[in-house]
């Protein structure tokens, strides 16, 4: 039943008043990690909504993305792919920059990790404001990719950042 494997994951995310900053209810996902079932559940919900879609990318965003990704990925039969922070990937790089609430940011992806035509979604812990997603949706639509939905495990509704994605569907398991 859906809801028992939600309300399983949704308790084992431990939440951090003040970090990194004072103010903020951090999300954190370590916890929801050393729960094997949470973790299985987590990944489970997220095939079972991707299998059988002809979806051969699955992109994660540093960090946390790095963690979900690859399940999924090897579960669905499809590639990942890293989108990392600026001057880690070592070959020729696309990159996209982003706005955050101070600045802005960068995410980067390799140059012919993804094809024209391919099948994407976007993997990533949380959405927040939506930035860091819309980076990686454009990245993938740059190269000529189609992305066909972003997930996350938690949405931060009330910072409104599936507005932010416009019409791409976006997936997520729980709105604290
Ligand atoms: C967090 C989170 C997302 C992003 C969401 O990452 O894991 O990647 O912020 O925010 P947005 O929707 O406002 O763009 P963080 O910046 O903490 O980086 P890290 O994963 O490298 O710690």
């Amino acid at each position: 039943f859906e809801d028992v494997r939600i309300s399983r994951i949704s308790s084992s995310i431990r939440v951090i008043p003040d970090f990194p900053k004072p103010g903020i209810l951090f999300q954190d996902i370590t916890t929801l990690l050393l729960d094997p079932v949470a973790f299985k559940d987590t990944i489970d919900l997220f095939v079972e909504r991707y299998t059988d879609k002809q979806i051969s990318v699955v992109a994660g965003v540093e960090a946390r993305g790095f963690i979900f990704g690859p399940p999924i990925a090897l579960a669905i039969g499809a590639k990942f792919v890293p989108m990392r922070k600026p001057n880690k990937l070592p070959g020729a790089v696309i990159s996209e920059e982003y706005s955050l609430e101070y600045g802005t940011d960068k995410i980067e992806m390799h140059v012919g990790a993804v094809q024209a035509g391919e099948r994407a979604i976007v993997i990533d812990d949380l959405i927040a404001t939506g930035g860091t997603l819309l980076a990686a949706i454009n990245l993938l639509e740059r190269v000529g990719a189609e992305v066909v939905e972003c997930a996350c495990v938690i949405e931060l509704a009330e910072l409104k950042g599936r507005d932010r994605l416009g019409k791409k569907p976006l997936f997520v398991l729980v709105s604290p």
